[in-house]
């Protein structure tokens, strides 16, 4: 088969990585892709969200699977419009994307498919929500979110009442654009996050390793959110993986089947879990990024074949995949002030000096003018290392890091701690 990888981010590597290795993968393409794509098949200069020019560069290289990336080209309709020009695309439609696209509908399907999740209620106007804050009881603190798509940032978890009415008054004035058009505000749960993914073919689900991502910038969660500092698998705290998917995937997957709207693709559940109770905190209609980056090397055969079988709808092949019960952890390194302001082009030095058991993923490299891997984003790389346990993989990943150096990298130095101390 000739694949194309749609994104150009360290989940995107991961499964150009992961895909290469397919005895079925004839020639890999990214649009856009990375430094790390570049080394296992060919970039096209496309951008992710240029629908009409990705399904021109699929025709053109005779593709026969398109593999979608992120969540922007699948809420605009991209494997809609592959698959009206007759080219097979893994991942959801626009319609079934709506369980990232919208909050609003993944918790109505949450709530018809009995779900656990936290409770809230949509507003469309200002004013209604103003008037259900003040309803609130002080320390009655709720979680306010854009309905639309706001690139990971339209969650609001305000320290105070008030700051929860200035959300609301920044969200109604166009704060996220048209995503906040429609806000919902919900209840507030407390816990240790973790994320779910399983890939979905209408009713058949094929679970993957739980894993969990860090969020904030610094050690102990300190600092700003960013799109991921590192990866831990597998989570001690989540409990039976099993019921997980039972309880969630698998439900929802047959209640979008059966509201005439069926999921094919990857299907995350972001979960909250509290001292052994679960609720479902947000759905994505695509592999996580970075939780990919550490999920991938676990899993062992082929993954091709399965992902066609999800983009065919069919039944998913079970004997090619398996799982290795194995730890995976992922450390990221970003660029200094990321992710406020940093600057690029810098020198990565030391990618070889890598253990082979190693792997490195990239998400903002480039190749310069003298032919040099530099820095081209805020995360820039994500070292990964599989053992049989989380101290060692640990350790690994750790050992590895510290070989990588540019000019200003910064990397947090406790991912999977909280599961050893
Ligand atoms: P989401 O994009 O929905 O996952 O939200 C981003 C982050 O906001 C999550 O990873 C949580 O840390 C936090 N969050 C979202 N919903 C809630 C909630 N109902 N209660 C507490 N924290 C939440
Ligand atoms: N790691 C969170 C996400 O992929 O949205």
């Amino acid at each position: 088969m000739r694949v194309l990888i749609v994104g150009g981010g360290g989940r995107e590597h991961a499964l150009a990585w992961k895909l290469a290795q397919s005895p079925q993968c004839e020639a890999l393409f990214a649009a856009p892709g990375n430094a790390g794509t570049a080394e296992l098949g060919e970039n096209l200069a496309v951008h992710d969200s240029d629908t009409d020019a990705i399904c021109t560069a699929a025709f053109e290289r005779r593709i026969d699977l398109v593999v979608v990336g992120p969540e922007a080209p699948l809420a605009a309709g991209l494997v809609d419009a592959l698959t009206e020009r007759g080219i097979l695309a893994f991942g959801p439609s626009k319609a079934a994307a709506q369980i990232e696209s919208s909050k609003w509908f993944a918790k109505s399907v949450m709530q018809s498919a009995g779900v656990p999740h936290a409770g809230g209620e949509l507003f469309e106007t200002a004013q209604a929500a103003h008037k259900w804050l003040e309803i609130l009881g002080p320390d009655d603190l709720p979680v306010l979110k854009a309905d639309g798509l706001a690139a990971g940032k339209g969650v609001i978890v305000p320290d105070h009442i008030d700051d929860a009415h200035a959300a609301v008054v920044d969200m109604f004035a166009g704060a996220f654009g048209s995503a906040g058009e429609r806000v919902v505000i919900e209840d507030r749960l407390s816990g240790m996050e973790a994320s779910a993914m399983a890939i979905v073919s209408g009713t058949d689900i094929l679970p993957l390793p739980l894993s969990c991502d860090y969020k904030r910038i610094m050690d102990n969660d300190q600092g700003p959110n960013t799109g991921g500092m590192g990866v831990y698998v597998p989570p001690g705290f989540v409990g039976d993986a099993d019921s997980v998917f039972g309880d969630v995937h698998q439900p929802v997957a047959e209640q979008m089947a059966a509201q005439g709207c069926e999921f094919r693709g990857l299907l995350y559940a972001g979960l909250m879990v509290d001292d052994g109770a679960l609720n479902v905190l947000e759905f994505n209609a695509r592999f996580g990024d970075p939780e990919t980056q550490a999920v991938l090397p676990l899993l062992d055969g082929d993954l091709l074949p399965v992902l066609a079988a999800s983009a065919r709808g069919e039944t998913l092949p079970r004997d090619v995949i398996s799982h290795s019960g194995r730890a995976s952890v992922s450390v990221a390194i970003v660029s200094g002030g990321y992710p406020g302001p940093y600057v690029t082009g810098k020198a990565i030095h030391g990618l070889n000096a890598v253990d082979d058991t190693v792997d490195v993923f990239h998400a903002g490299t480039a190749i310069d003018d003298d032919g040099r891997t530099v820095t081209s984003g805020g995360r820039v790389l994500a070292v990964n290392a599989v053992a049989d346990t989380l101290t060692e993989a640990r350790g690994i990943a750790y050992d590895n890091v510290q070989r990588i150096t540019f000019d200003e990298s910064f990397y947090r130095t406790d991912i999977a701690l909280r599961e050893l101390s």
